[in-house]
């Protein structure tokens, strides 16, 4: 189609839900199509990430993207200029090159993720597609399961629980927006048992949309979820089962190597016993992150025993880098992996990570970062790659309601389209 070159490559000045700077990146193509992408920014950062570039300094308490907005439009929007918008694997190349370090360090992740989201949906808008019609083509049609962030603790949350996310899974419901209903209803649910409780101020939201109780015990936070389900009216397991991410790299000591939570400082053996009971006695059907980023040997120890009933979730410990998955797959350290965009820098690398998980009979869960934006993209991306999961905070909070009416909106414009359920997962949770 004529007019495929890209014309202008523009940054901007974005701010993200925590109020921080960040990138926003605007692609023209000749034919007068235009595309954006936002970059997130993750709190719980694997230290294998991409780097998110920053100016330093007293403007924007440091935190500033002038130097970055700098190298886009000398370096960057240079060599994209006249490129054909549809070539996406050439312009992450390029950006790859420009970069030239391991870890996006020189031109920042930030730069390359928000360029990177914005040449795909230039292009699709060129093309008169949607992104995930552009990216995923005719075969795409199946909506993703969310896993819904309801307690948030950790580094999101001002509380005392050592586990970052209490999720709730809507395996039950039989479309994506049925989905939904049920999650409103439960985390509606949850508000009024907490009210009741513990007062007023355990209804405060945390960073990715999730109550934020002054609770201290992971089971206090799992018997309310259950509570929850069960007073909205829905089986716990059959209908909403339970997913945590401890983020354990978070509560890691790496002088005592021990983790510290609920109170007491347990090795990894025994946190993996703790585990083991937790999946006993609730409707677990999702671990991530339970151990450190580089206690590789300990994720590979959890799969053995849990994996066959839970999905077992690499997040720090991948990063979404090929490379990192390619030891984990030589491991089996774990039986799915999440999926962040800015973690690697670009789409391309994205997708690669992806194929590599699924080829190798890996589940894929595509996920927002807790400092996100009004960019939905990642909904358009889930469906499009179809991996039938997508982890993005709770029903609240516009950063996180952007993706879910994104995904409403897409299981509006598709013929027939298919809910995941529970089929992402490997085995029926207990009730
Ligand atoms: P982050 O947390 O975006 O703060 O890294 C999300 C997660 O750990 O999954
Ligand atoms: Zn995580």
């Amino acid at each position: 189609m004529a007019g495929a070159e890209i014309l202008s490559v523009k940054g901007l000045y974005a701010l993200n839900s925590r109020g921080h700077p960040t990138i926003k990146v605007v692609v023209a193509t000749r034919s007068g199509a235009k595309g954006y992408g936002l970059a997130p920014s993750g709190a719980s950062r694997g230290e294998r990430e991409a780097v998110e570039l920053r100016d330093g300094g007293r403007k924007w308490l440091g935190r500033g993207v002038s130097r970055v907005l700098a190298i886009l439009e000398n370096e960057v929007a240079p060599r994209l200029v006249g490129v054909d918008v549809t070539r996406q694997r050439y312009v992450d190349g390029l950006l790859i090159s420009i970069d030239g370090t391991p870890n996006k360090s020189r031109i920042g992740g930030n730069l390359t993720t928000a360029t990177s989201i914005a040449v795909a949906r230039a292009a699709s808008s060129h093309l008169g597609l949607e992104p995930f019609q552009y990216i995923g083509g005719v075969e795409r049609r199946l909506l993703p399961t969310p896993l819904l962030n309801i307690i948030n603790g950790g580094v999101h949350a001002g509380n005392k629980l050592s586990i970052q996310e209490f999720m709730i899974i809507p395996v039950g419901a039989d479309s994506f927006l049925d989905a939904m209903r049920i999650s409103v209803e439960v985390y509606g649910t949850l508000k009024e048992i907490l009210k009741e409780k513990y007062g007023k101020q355990a209804i405060n939201v945390g960073d990715e949309g999730g109550f934020a109780p002054p609770l201290e015990y992971t089971r206090d936070a799992l018997d309310l979820l259950v509570e929850a389900i069960t007073g909205a009216g829905y089986a716990p397991g059959a209908d909403v089962a339970l997913g945590i991410d401890a983020a354990a790299s978070q509560f890691y000591d790496q002088n005592s190597q021990s983790y510290s939570i609920d109170g007491k400082q347990l090795t990894a053996p025994e946190l993996l016993e703790y585990y083991s009971a937790l999946a006993d006695e609730y409707p677990l059907v999702y671990i991530e992150d339970p151990f450190w980023e580089n206690d590789w040997e300990s994720f590979r120890e959890i799969t053995r025993k849990l994996g066959s009933r839970l999905l077992i979730v690499g997040d720090d410990l991948y990063t979404t880098n090929v490379r990192y998955l390619r030891k984990g797959l030589d491991l089996h350290a774990t039986n799915a992996v999440l999926v962040k965009i800015n973690q690697v820098g670009t789409l391309s690398e994205t997708i690669d990570f992806v194929h590599e998980a699924k080829w190798n009979g890996l589940r894929a869960i595509v996920s927002h970062r807790s400092g996100d934006t009004e960019d939905p993209f990642i909904a358009d991306l889930s469906v499009a790659l179809g991996t039938g999961l997508i982890k993005t905070g709770a029903p609240a909070r516009g950063e996180r309601t952007a993706k879910y009416n994104r995904l409403i909106e897409i299981e509006s414009m598709i013929d027939s389209p298919a809910y995941a359920g529970a089929r992402p997962f490997p085995s029926k949770p207990k009730g």
